[in-house]
């Protein structure tokens, strides 16, 4: 695998892969590779003939209070799982100014109403941030595909958007929600949880799975909000945000063949976990 960290080094590499009509697919990350991150990289590789995975914690995607600082960084770990993977290329800029030396350009990139509901609506900015590091990535890159976690349902939603307006050749896949046996979907963050909270976590997904349940008996989304919200309560979760929208982040309309999508984000002590539960 080929390690690269500036943007001249980087750029060179695609120069050579583009010129020899490689199909190239890019997985961007903020490394802490955990299994969900790898079957990106699995997928991606059966689907392109050169890997790029990108690792960069991206500073404009954090609130002021939130855990830049702290994001766990584990560079050596995910090269060594990288390896096994046979990616072919890791990006990891070793400053912010690889990837956004020129982020005046970038100014009317915005997440826009959509960025704003959910997950926008407790991280202000979150998702311009996002957009930013992902829209430099691809101009940079010029993937002909990149794959995307399912977890992060409102980020890959945007992400698509943004793609399709200025990258409208490049294919984005969507790749399902990685668990634990017990169900609860990997994400980075759930290092921060002490083995108390490990056990409850799980209950997280269970309690999603059921409001489905609970709304196809009930047709009512508002009593539906209420109970799950409720279980989620008394199982120690903080609610962030409980809402049924249609896969196009659009108010649900029962009883239609629209697809539909239960997404929630908690607070088990100080961390955040976000999960969705898809249906029609
Ligand atoms: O999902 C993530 O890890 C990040 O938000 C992403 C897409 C790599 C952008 O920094």
């Amino acid at each position: 695998m080929i390690i690269l960290d500036t943007k001249k080094d980087y750029k060179n590499h695609i120069d050579i892969l583009k010129f020899n009509g490689e199909i190239i697919s890019l997985v961007p990350t903020m490394g802490n590779l955990h299994d969900g991150h790898l079957s990106l990289v699995k997928i991606a590789k059966k689907n392109s003939s050169k890997v790029i995975t990108t690792i960069f914690v991206n500073p404009l995607q954090f609130g002021k209070n939130e855990d830049f600082a702290s994001y766990p960084r584990t560079m050596n770990q995910d090269i060594s799982k990288l390896k096994q993977l046979n990616c072919d290329i890791l990006f990891a800029p070793k400053t912010k100014n690889e990837v956004f030396n020129n982020i005046d350009n970038l100014k009317n990139l915005e997440a826009g109403p959509k960025g704003n509901i959910l997950c926008g609506k407790i991280r202000p900015g979150h998702f311009d941030g996002v957009l930013k590091v992902i829209y430099m990535l691809f101009q940079l890159t010029q993937p002909d595909l990149s794959v995307f976690g399912l977890k992060d349902f409102q980020q890959l939603y945007l992400i698509k958007r943004m793609a399709k307006m200025y990258f409208p050749k490049l294919k984005i896949i969507s790749a399902p929600t990685i668990r634990t046996k017990n169900g609860l979907a990997l994400s980075s963050r759930n290092s921060y949880l002490d083995k108390k909270s490990m056990k409850i976590a799980p209950v997280f997904y269970k309690i999603l799975l059921d409001g489905v349940i609970n709304l196809k008996n009930s047709n009512d989304v508002e009593k539906t909000v209420n109970y799950i919200k409720t279980n989620l309560e008394k199982n120690s979760f903080l609610v962030n945000y409980v809402s049924f929208l249609t896969t196009k982040l659009e108010k649900i309309k029962l009883n239609t063949p629209d697809k539909k999508i239960l997404l929630s984000s908690v607070k088990l002590g100080q961390t955040r976990l976000i999960d969705n539960v898809e249906f029609s």
